[in-house]
């Protein structure tokens, strides 16, 4: 570029190194605890918008995490030996095949700037997790979002967007999906992952596995080398504040992962308390067999105030509030929620303007939230 050809906007520091990132949002996270109170005075809030255990974590993390205080002016493990043993014991697979991350979210983006550049695309489902769309702009590649079939992940239609889309280099399912709660059977993803080229890496994102044992598909793993499990200690092992999670893959992937990692990606708080948490596996049962339980009460109240829902096989639901006769959206009912204490998740950035997400609370939060909608759907 010759002097006389800069200008004030080609020196501005504020040019993003790809058009796409400017159409990038920043990833909204359920609103904190601490925040509503400092916004609405409200005490006594009942948070049931980002997913998280409402049961907290297995009380073996206390004692892990305690042991840690006194070496934290030291690095952590940063190839996290004793967490990679237990997870390849749990998993049954080679210590090499696993990548570790700060939470899932830092994976999926690890997976993103390894494998995705400028001239690629990625596959991904209309109300898919939203991050999957992002990370296609973060890497100025082109996003193709392919049209859900009854909120859930059209499998025909996605491997024919490959097809249609030979720069595909990632495509990402969530299993069981967030938000929807949709989830997908065996031999349908087994034949999906079949129907693409064996260049195209299927990314299975199971952060809620453990709420629904079936989805698990880590016996692709042995058949496909283009498949990759991503999974969380934030969700059902109630680690979300640490972030932690893991994913499973071919040797050869795991090693380009590994490369691309931040050296010390998980801290040793984290490492130490996944560790924990993995070994209390009564724990998870507890935590599945309440979310069953509760589930199944509130899509009875849902059915009795008249709303309409998506089955979910997660720890979450999705709730259908407009009340068009009335005039009631689904933003009215959050923010009167909100400011009776009660935080859920509307919908509206996944074009879902007339849904909210519910988390599954203990019986306690789910009693509050259901009387709370009772007096906002009935108010005059
Ligand atoms: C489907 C899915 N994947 C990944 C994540 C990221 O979770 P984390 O980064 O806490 O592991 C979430 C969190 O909401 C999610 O719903």
């Amino acid at each position: 570029m010759q002097p006389d050809q800069l200008t004030a906007s080609n020196l501005s520091p504020l040019v993003p190194a790809y058009d796409s990132i400017l159409a990038l949002a920043p990833y909204q996270t359920g609103k904190p605890i601490e925040e509503l109170t400092r916004e609405y005075g409200v005490s006594d809030v009942v948070k049931l918008a980002s997913n998280e255990n409402p049961m907290g974590c297995s009380p073996r993390v206390t004692l892990a995490v305690t042991e840690q205080l006194g070496q934290l002016s030291r690095y952590p493990d940063g190839n996290g030996y004793y967490l990679k043993q237990a997870l390849a014991d749990f998993n049954d697979v080679k210590v090499e095949q696993i990548t570790l991350g700060n939470g899932s979210d830092d994976l999926l983006d690890i997976l993103a700037r390894s494998f995705v550049g400028v001239d690629d695309a990625i596959v991904y489902s209309q109300y898919a997790f939203v991050v999957y769309s992002m990370l296609a702009k973060m890497q100025g590649a082109m996003d193709v979002e392919v049209p859900a079939q009854r909120f859930g992940h059209d499998l025909k239609a996605m491997s024919q967007a490959v097809q249609d889309n030979p720069n595909t280099k990632i495509v990402f399912i969530a299993n069981p999906n967030n938000p929807t709660g949709t989830q997908l059977a065996h031999k349908e993803l087994r034949q999906f992952v079949t129907s693409v080229p064996s260049s195209v890496l299927v990314v299975l994102d199971e952060a809620y596995i453990e709420y629904s044992p079936e989805s698990n598909n880590r016996a692709l793993l042995d058949e496909f080398d283009n498949v990759i499990i991503v999974r969380t200690f934030s969700k059902a092992y109630g680690l979300a504040g640490l972030r932690v999670g893991y994913a499973l893959s071919s040797v050869a992937v795991a090693e380009l992962l590994n490369r691309i990692r931040q050296p010390f990606n998980v801290s040793r708080v984290g490492l130490a308390a996944a560790a924990a948490a993995l070994a209390d596996q009564d724990f998870i049962e507890k935590t599945r067999l309440m979310n069953d339980e509760q589930m199944r009460w509130l899509e009875k109240q849902f059915d009795t105030l008249g709303l309409g829902f998506v089955k979910s096989h997660a720890n979450f639901i999705m709730v259908e509030v407009q009340v068009e006769m009335e005039d009631i959206t689904a933003a009215s009912i959050h923010q009167a929620l909100l400011e009776q204490g009660v935080i859920v998740r509307p919908l509206g950035v996944y074009g879902l303007p007339n849904w909210l997400r519910i988390t599954v609370g203990v019986a306690e939060d789910n009693l509050r939230l259901i009387d709370t909608l009772r007096s906002i759907l009935t108010e005059d």
